[in-house]
């Protein structure tokens, strides 16, 4: 049996874990990348990757991040993903759901249509009205890219004048304002990685800042989660159709707060607080699916 990993990074400690899992379970894990897939219409094969005719040959593709690229070739990407998954392949994480979770106001929309707390959200193209937003919430807010992650490019704002400055420089490129009202956290929050509408894994992540994500240098240390916490991090997961989905969860005075679903989580730091090999589950759950 063969299954593919889609990626960027071959080399990357997630994909390693993933192809050391697999052939502890004699699975041949074929490395794949975006670049060089081809894809066929009203010709054979539909989809090849060097001399691997993917619908044939593979069981499964388990996507891990899917990188940068043009509209185009994002688009094209998906396009191909959903059309192997309507032929028939099994796909960690469903096309649709990679969609809704890498946009981070699909995703908001999506969780608070679903009765889910999350913080309150002003999005638009314009300056003027982010200024106006940027009052409404409070005065303090992150500023987030709508497509980011790794907590790059956010920006926490309490200051009108730098408000303006950005808003209108973000405005002056063409990029959408996604304001979130800031939620004091303690400089720390939780994440659940969720596998097939349950919680796997959890930690907290500790930091020296406000931004929590352990790419930022924030520290993970094993975490028991209040029954309520997994219970939303399960229905986040859901309401964006993730079967794998790494949760972000504040803990606000009112109780927490989901500020991300992350369809393509890293488990590294997640990993060195518990003992359950956190790849052989994935690599277990597909096999599971694909049996189905
Ligand atoms: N509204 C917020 N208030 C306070 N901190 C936030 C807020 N949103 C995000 N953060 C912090 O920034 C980090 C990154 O934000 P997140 O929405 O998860 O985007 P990314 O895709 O970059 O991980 C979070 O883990 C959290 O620590
Ligand atoms: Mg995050």
């Amino acid at each position: 049996m063969k299954i593919g990993i889609l990626t960027r990074n071959e080399e990357s400690w997630c994909s390693a874990q993933l192809r050391t899992a697999m052939e502890r379970r004699n699975i041949e894990p074929i490395n794949m990348r975006f670049q060089r897939i081809v894809a066929r219409v009203g010709a054979e094969p539909t989809a090849s990757f060097g001399d691997i005719d993917v619908l044939r040959d593979l069981s499964a593709i388990i996507v891990r991040p899917i990188g940068r690229g043009s509209l185009e070739e994002i688009i094209f990407r998906m396009d191909m993903l959903h059309r192997l998954e309507r032929l028939g392949l099994f796909i960690l994480n469903p096309p649709s759901a990679i969609e809704r979770s890498v946009d981070k106001f699909y995703t908001s929309a999506l969780l608070e249509e679903a009765g889910l707390p999350v913080p309150r959200t002003v999005v638009t193209e314009s300056a003027d009205e982010a200024l106006k937003a940027f009052h409404e919430l409070g005065g303090d807010i992150v500023l987030k890219p709508i497509f980011g992650s790794r907590g790059r490019g956010s920006t926490r704002i309490s200051d009108v004048n730098v408000a303006e400055r950005i808003f209108r420089a973000v405005d002056f490129h063409h990029q959408v304002l996604y304001l979130q009202e800031f939620i004091p956290h303690g400089s720390s929050d939780l994440r659940a990685l969720v596998l097939g509408g349950r919680v796997l894994a959890s930690m907290r992540r500790v930091s020296d800042s406000w931004k929590t994500n352990v790419s930022q240098g924030a520290k993970p240390l094993p975490v028991n989660l209040d029954e309520e916490v997994e219970e939303i991090a399960v229905k986040a997961a859901e309401a964006v159709g993730c079967e794998l989905a790494g949760v972000d969860i504040l803990e606000s005075a009112g109780g927490p707060v989901i500020v991300e679903v992350n369809s393509q989580p890293g488990w590294r730091g997640l990993q060195s607080t518990t003992t359950i090999n956190i790849a052989d589950e994935i690599v277990k759950y597909v096999l599971h699916r694909i049996k189905r």
